[in-house]
């Protein structure tokens, strides 16, 4: 028996193959572009979804047999995308994605009406569903009023595997449109965005069977005519349900474009005040919460496009002995912020250039910016209450040792080093696909990795961090003023 996760990322799609065991059999990956119209958009063609999900089919069918005893597939996507559907199940526009901040303003009014917050128990994020569907209305009415279905990323290739309607709560609760308590859609936030229950698509738990593989997909694929799809989730639940974080405290730090620092919850525990997101896990009764950083290595590959080095020479010429921060200094805001500042206007900067600035120092403090902004997200999510003993370290920034011992020493926290490479969404999207096809225990499915190496803070570093930190804090009020 062989099961699929399909990551639909940002810059990418990665389908992995794995066995009933939950060990990776093959995966295969293919990119795509995101188009930034206007400074602060950010769209997709789903379209170019469903050819990179075909291609990288085709690549799993030609190299893997196993991929042929195929029966069960789950899907992860990129959070909060706008697809919009016609009747005739067209898609209308391009998805507007997860860091597109076109609808600040949509935003802020939502989340100023009675009842938003206390409903969807987060705050209406410039980069959340709801909001870009105001902006389709008060500047595309014309396509607003031909909207038949809104789907999530995830949902678009549910849709497109199963034919059906279908999402799971996990993604769904990143919309504003989701009671993330009763893990329902809610009559009140729906006619608050000016949304009619039938646009909804049906929701199913992440683990639930959400449908089966289209009959013709089937023969295409070569692949047996009962595969069940999985309701499927959000990438980061997705990526908690691949490293076993289900339970109270649990969780991990993610160093990819965005990053994110999630704990699992046992209960549902909304904070929007501490500008921390508060959604439903992808298995029944479990929520997480985490903070979210728009440009974690999304600010060292902007360093390396401008200074010409890959992000692996850039960080490769630190070491792994992490020191003390030199004078220059960066704030991490390129693409806005969410945790802990909800401001999309506010951009990036560096402080204490000197004519001696080198190349290695700008890399150091882009490192430190990014740590210093998890452990913003990580404050925020403390003040809930939650206790964190220790971190599991994910995503492609995670590569750098040099990176990780900074944040476990600014985190004063443990990072755990999962061994193997396949830690992602995938993996995570692939076990809900098992879960769906076979009805297994969650407990016996969704287990923590082997660790390969625990990263401790460096003790002498501890303090110098707490305080270096406390300025970057004070750093963003002084940003926000001269820009
Ligand atoms: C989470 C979020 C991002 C995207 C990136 O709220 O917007 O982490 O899911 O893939």
């Amino acid at each position: 028996m062989s099961f699929l996760g399909i990551d639909l990322g940002t810059s990418g799609i990665r389908a992995l193959l794995i066995d009933e065991h939950g060990a990776p059999i093959g995966s295969a990956e293919r990119h795509y572009n995101v188009s930034n119209p206007q400074p602060g958009w950010s769209e997709q063609d789903p379209a170019d979804w469903v050819s990179a999900l075909e291609d990288a089919i085709a690549e799993l069918q030609s190299q893997f047999p196993a991929f042929a005893d195929l029966k069960g597939i789950g899907v992860a996507g990129h959070m909060h995308g706008a697809t919009l559907l016609d009747a005739s199940g067209k898609v209308l526009r391009p998805c507007i994605l997860w860091n597109d901040v076109r609808s600040e303003l949509e935003a802020a009014q939502l989340d100023n009406m009675d009842q938003i917050r206390a409903l969807s128990g987060n705050i209406v994020f410039p980069g959340f569903t709801a909001p870009k569907l105001a902006w389709v209305r008060n500047n595309e009415p014309e396509i607003f009023a031909k909207i038949n279905k809104v789907l999530l990323p995830a949902a678009f290739l549910n849709h497109y595997l199963t034919d059906d309607f279908v999402a799971d709560m996990s993604d769904s609760a990143g919309t504003a449109w989701l009671d993330v308590s009763k893990r329902d859609w809610s009559n009140d936030l729906l006619d608050a965005g000016h949304m009619r229950p039938n646009q909804m698509p049906r929701l199913v738990e992440g683990s639930e069977r959400a449908g089966t593989l289209r009959a013709d997909l089937a023969r295409k694929w070569g692949v047996g005519r009962d595969v069940a799809v999985a309701g499927g989730a959000g990438d980061n639940a997705a990526a908690a349900c691949g490293i076993g974080a289900l339970s109270e405290g649990s969780g991990f730090v993610s160093l990819g474009t965005s990053g994110v620092i999630l704990v699992a919850r046992n209960s549902y525990a909304a904070a929007p005040d501490a500008a921390v997101h508060t959604f439903c896990h992808a298995v029944p009764e479990h929520w997480y919460q985490m903070g979210v950083m728009l440009s974690a290595t999304d600010s060292l590959n902007w360093l390396s496009r401008i200074t010409g080095k890959s992000p692996a020479d850039l960080t490769g010429t630190l070491g792994t002995e992490v020191q003390s921060p030199g004078a220059v200094r960066f704030l991490p805001y390129l693409s806005g912020e969410r945790t802990p500042h909800n401001d999309s206007q506010i951009r990036g900067g560096f402080t204490g250039l000197s004519t001696g600035t080198t190349t290695e120092d700008l890399t150091r403090a882009v490192l430190e910016g990014v740590a210093f902004g998890l452990r913003d997200s990580f404050d925020a999510l403390r003040s809930t209450g939650v206790n964190i003993q220790s971190l599991l370290a994910i995503g492609g920034g995670s590569a750098s040792i040099y990176w990780l011992k900074l944040i476990a020493t600014v985190l004063d926290t443990p990072l755990l080093v999962p061994s193997g490479r396949e830690f992602g969404a995938a993996l995570g999207a692939a076990k809900l696909g098992l879960l769906a096809a076979t009805g297994r225990p969650v407990s016996d499915v969704l287990t923590p990795p082997d660790i390969s190496e625990t990263i401790v803070p460096v003790a002498g570093l501890i303090a110098t961090m707490k305080d270096k930190c406390k300025r970057f804090r004070n750093a963003y009020p002084s940003l926000r003023q001269i820009q």
